[in-house]
């Protein structure tokens, strides 16, 4: 898919040496729920996206150059016996720190959040951030999405302690509801579509 200026594909074995590099920098890293990650575990799992029904993650490139990771899950929200299933989609993004500040984690989210709505046929879009990461939070903002919890001291964060979190989400028909105000910078409709 094309934002704008931002190509969003899947990850190929090649990429996965410098999607690691920057996924593990410390300013990176200190915003992320996983601190941890172990090299051959990341490699394995970005090498099994494009064969799961589940995940959609991908990578992001701006002039040949990879910038940004994407992540879309889909997943059940709460719910008794009988709810229907794979409803719901979180999403995700990183970006690499020299490329931040130029618009590319909101190219990203837009394109995530399209993809889950236009492609996947999601109902509903969530995402969470640390309520300190200030750009984060502006990125769902600024993607339509609504601030629906302000959890106060209900995250961990391994530098902080316990901080308040924010959670944030979008229906499909608010998407769709949106439709008339996306410019340029928004996704177009064409992608590569693993779902039909
Ligand atoms: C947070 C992050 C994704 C932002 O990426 P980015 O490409 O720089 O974001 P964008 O340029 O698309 O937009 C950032 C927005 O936040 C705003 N912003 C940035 N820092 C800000 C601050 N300290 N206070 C207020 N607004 C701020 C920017 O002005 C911009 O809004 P605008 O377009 O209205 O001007 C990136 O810095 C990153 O990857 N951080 C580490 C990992 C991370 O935090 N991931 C998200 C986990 S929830």
């Amino acid at each position: 898919m094309r934002v704008g200026s931002i190509l969003l594909r899947e990850a190929t074995a090649a990429d996965i040496d410098t999607l690691y590099s920057f996924r593990t920098l410390p300013e990176v890293n200190r915003w992320m729920l996983r601190t941890s990650v172990d090299p051959d575990t990341f490699r394995r799992e970005w090498l099994a996206v494009p064969d799961s029904e589940t995940e959609f993650s991908c990578v992001a490139e701006a002039d040949g150059e990879l910038v940004a990771i994407g992540f879309l899950d889909i997943e059940d929200g709460m719910g008794q016996p009988g709810m229907p299933t794979g409803t719901e989609a979180g999403i995700g993004y990183l970006v690499r720190p020299e490329a931040s500040g130029r618009g590319v984690a909101s190219a990203v989210a837009r394109g995530l959040v399209s993809a889950a709505f236009d492609h996947l046929g999601i109902r509903r879009v969530t995402a969470g951030c640390y309520a300190d990461n200030v750009a984060s939070a502006r990125v769902l903002e600024k993607v339509g999405m609504r601030r629906e919890q302000h959890g106060v001291q209900d995250s961990w964060h391994a530098e902080l302690g316990w901080v308040d979190g924010y959670t944030y989400a979008i229906l499909a028909e608010e998407w769709a509801a949106s439709a008339a105000n996306r410019g340029p910078g928004w996704p177009a409709s064409e992608m590569d579509d693993r779902t039909t």
